[in-house]
Order: C-alpha cells, then structure tokens, then sequence
C-alpha cells in the first residue's frame, strides 16, 4: 500500500552479490552470492532449514558482520565500505534487532533492558524509562517493568527483547524467529505487534520456521545452503 511514490527514495535494504564465509580449516560458505532488495515498508519472511544461513543474513542487515564479497546497503547507505563505529550509527539509527538468544543483560531489570539502546541516542534517564515502560505496556509486561530477566519466564523475556528493538522506533525491524520459544497466545500477541509495525509503514524481516507465521509477511525469501533458492509471493486475503 505505501508503494513507491517517493521514487526517488533508496530501497530500506539492498544486498548485491553477498558472500559470508567463515574460514574453519574448510571454509564454510554461510551466504553465496545473495542479492536482495526490500523496498521500503515491505514485510518480508526468511524461511530455510538450519543452517542455511537465515540468522547470517539478518546479522549482515542488522550491520552486526560484514560480507566477505558484495555489498550491503542501508537507507541508501553502503555500510559495508563504512568504519565500525559509523556502522554502528546506521544501526542505531535505523534497525531494531530481535535475536534468535534474546541477549538481554541479565543484571538489569526489565525496562533498564529496554532503555539501554536510546542510553547511545544521548535521551536523557527519564525519558528513556519512560518510553520502555510504555513498550512494555505494549508488549503486555506493564507489570514486570522491574523484574530481571531471571525472573521473567522464556515469552516473557522473548517480549522484553521485542520491546527493547522497538524503543528506538527504528524504520527496519529485525526479528529472528522471535516466535520460536513462546506460547500460542504470546506468538499471536508479536505477530500482532510486527502487523501493526508494517501497518505503520515500518520494513519488516522475519526468520521463521513456522509456514503460518511466514504467510503473515508479503513474500517469503527460501535459502538453502546458503543461497535464494525461491521468492514467493504470498497470497494476500488467505487469512481474514
Ligand atoms: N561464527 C561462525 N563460524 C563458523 N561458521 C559459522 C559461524 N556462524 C555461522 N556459521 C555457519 O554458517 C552456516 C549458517 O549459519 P546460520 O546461523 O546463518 O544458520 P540459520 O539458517 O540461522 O540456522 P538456524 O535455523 O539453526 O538458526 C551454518 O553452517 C553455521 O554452522
Ligand atoms: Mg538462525
């Protein structure tokens, strides 16, 4: 629905021929030659067995690692050219990342955890507290704001995750399997929160083993060993 009227606006990600091998004695290509464009506020799914490269993938559009061949370009940046620290901009600026192990910081209570990315943002300490506790409120923890996450059950801290990479209202949102460890009702309660995201214009990317979740986004991108092995679009108006 949002299109592309602007025209003249960058894609939200841009992948041309990438390439990540990790050297291990024999080197293991994680990603082979992938180009992939997701234009502004598309929602889209990554499906594929384990280990075909679905987190390496996201890792490299999160700006966390960077590719071996190709490149990688963000609101019309190439991060892949840029420095650490001018990388790290572009992600604090831009993505909000839900990871597979949600690396929370176990130490600090619930809505410490969720203000911790505008702490690089220079918000100041009430504001910050005051905008996790209300993602909290979204993600229906308002009453665990102060519990750590040894405290917190597994959905509960997979919510506080999705909290957290949302507190910086971040243009592309990045969610690995964010699904995969929670209950039926908590995994409808997220990908409520990720359809509301896209409503709102947002650009979504997904890894999801779960064929009924992956039919929530747009198109579903299929890796195996590494490499696209589909696109497919989805089949909009199958679920009311
Ligand atoms: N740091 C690393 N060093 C060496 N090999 C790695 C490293 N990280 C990932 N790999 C390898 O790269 C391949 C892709 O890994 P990746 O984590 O992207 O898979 P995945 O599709 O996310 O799998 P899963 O569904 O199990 O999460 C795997 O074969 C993995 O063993
Ligand atoms: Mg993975």
């Amino acid at each position: 629905m949002t299109g592309e009227a602007a025209g003249a606006s960058p894609p939200a990600v841009e992948l041309d021929a990438v390439a990540r091998t990790y050297s291990r004695g024999e080197p293991v290509y994680a990603l082979d030659d992938v180009s992939l464009t997701l234009a502004r506020g598309s929602y889209t799914a990554v499906m594929g067995p384990s280990g075909s490269g679905k987190s390496t993938l996201l890792n490299l559009v999160g700006c966390l690692d960077t590719p071996t061949a190709g490149t990688v370009s963000v609101a019309g940046e190439d991060v892949t050219t840029l420095a650490t620290p001018e990388r790290a901009r572009v992600r604090g600026e831009q993505v909000g990342f839900v990871f597979q192990t949600f690396n929370l910081m176990p130490r600090l209570t619930a809505e410490e955890n969720v203000a911790l990315p505008l702490v690089f943002q220079s918000v100041g300490r009430a504001e910050r507290l005051e905008r996790a506790r209300d993602l909290l409120d979204r993600v229906g923890l308002g009453d665990r704001t102060d519990h750590r996450p040894s405290e917190l059950s597994g959905g509960q801290r997979q919510r506080v995750a999705i909290a957290r990479a949302l507190v910086t209202d971040p243009a592309i949102v990045l969610a690995d399997e964010p699904t995969g460890n929670v209950d039926t009702e908590t995994g409808e309660r997220i990908m409520a929160l990720l359809d509301d995201l896209h409503a709102a214009g947002n650009t979504i990317l997904l890894v999801t083993h779960q064929p009924a979740i992956a039919d929530r986004a747009e198109r579903i991108v299929r890796l195996q060993d590494g490499e696209v092995d589909a696109i497919d679009a989805v089949d909009a108006g199958g679920t009311p």
